[in-house]
């Protein structure tokens, strides 16, 4: 195990897709045995916009079963669920105190939920990032693996820090600024009805995402409809082919294959070759996941022990942080 600490968080709304896993938890397991990490189920996120209380803890839980299902070696990484952790909440009341309103009404994302919400859009979605700043900050993260819709919100958690550390730390810096790592590929998986928008959980469209667990039929429909193309061959890179780009780079990541191998194989395919190819390869990627998946959840109580010890392992070193953030700002210790 490195000394370098690796931390990330995947919101617990419907089912992981592709884009989750290609921009995220791939590069997680990937990266692992070289550092301690800490990897979450964001379900305080997860209440940000409306949400149904009958499956949130239901959909806590899956998360956390397909992270073992992706391979998650529990020798190195702790996985835990961000409500089960106090500090979480109290840290982003913190640094709330401390966040320009201005810094929070910029983000991208949150000006796009913002408008598909309407008049409805709650406080605790602008606050979104300062939350997802303390889900970091708390465990002195060196490295935030995300995808690239990720990438402002890491930009502020630094800057919060930096803020923090200047402002109440200077002798003694309470927090360490977190550097993101966002790979080249995979890093923005584009919708299948529509390559300029990324894959999302939010799309209402059903067959613009493949998710971790459809069944090979639903892959095999998603894909045979996802929109294409006019133009002769496959290739990458072409601006004005984004959907072929977005597919090709699937298949690429999904079969383990270099571009250079994939632009030799299907540079002269037709879709009506490439479709059949790239289904059954998202199907063999997947199927591994999805029989580990289904193993776990059957045995619910190793599931519970797991998340327990991700729980005192989490917590242990979020607490002294959040001690050392009230210290900083001057706050009385309890009797
Ligand atoms: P969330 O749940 O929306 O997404 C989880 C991860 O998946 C990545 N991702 C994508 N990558 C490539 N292509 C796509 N189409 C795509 N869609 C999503 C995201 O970049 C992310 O890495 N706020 C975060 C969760 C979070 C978090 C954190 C992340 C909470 N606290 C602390 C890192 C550190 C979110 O809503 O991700």
């Amino acid at each position: 195990m490195g000394n370098q600490r690796v931390l990330s968080l995947v919101q617990p709304t419907g089912n992981l897709h592709l884009g989750n896993y290609l921009g995220a938890i791939r590069n997680w397991v990937e990266g692992q045995n070289q550092y301690e990490n800490f990897f979450g189920v964001a379900d305080l996120h997860a209440i940000t916009v409306p949400h149904n209380p009958a499956t949130l803890a239901a959909d806590t839980y899956a998360i956390a079963a397909l992270y073992l299902a992706c391979g998650m070696n529990l020798e190195c990484t702790s996985i835990f669920v961000q409500s089960h952790i106090s500090a979480h909440s109290e840290l982003t009341w913190l640094l709330n105190c401390i966040t320009p309103l201005n810094w929070l009404e910029d983000m991208i994302q949150f000006k796009e939920k913002a408008v598909k919400q309407g008049e409805n859009v709650s406080t605790g979605l602008l606050d979104y990032p300062v939350l997802m700043a303390a889900d970091i900050l708390l465990y002195q993260a060196d490295k935030v693996p995300v995808g690239e819709d990720q990438k402002q919100h890491l930009e502020l958690t630094r800057d919060l820090a930096a803020r923090f550390n200047h402002q109440f730390a200077r002798k003694q810096p309470v927090f360490k600024l977190p550097e993101p790592l966002i790979r080249a590929e995979g890093a923005r998986v584009m919708s299948l009805t529509d390559g300029t928008k990324k894959m999302s959980k939010s799309d209402p469209a059903e067959g613009s995402r493949i998710n971790l667990l459809d069944p090979p039929d639903a892959i095999a429909k998603k894909i045979k409809r996802c929109k294409t193309d006019l133009f002769e061959g496959l290739e990458f890179d072409n601006s004005e082919r984004p959907e072929c780009h977005n597919l090709l780079t699937l298949y690429m990541l999904l079969s383990g294959k270099t571009k250079a191998e994939v632009t030799a194989e299907c540079a002269q395919m037709r879709w009506s070759q490439f479709k059949p190819l790239l289904t059954e390869t998202t199907i063999n990627a997947l199927k591994p996941i999805q029989d580990k998946y289904r193993a776990v959840m059957d045995d619910k109580g190793y599931l519970e022990s797991v998340l327990r010890q991700g729980r005192e392992k989490a917590q242990a070193i979020a607490d002294r942080t959040l001690s050392q953030a009230k210290a900083a700002l001057g706050y009385s210790v309890p009797l």
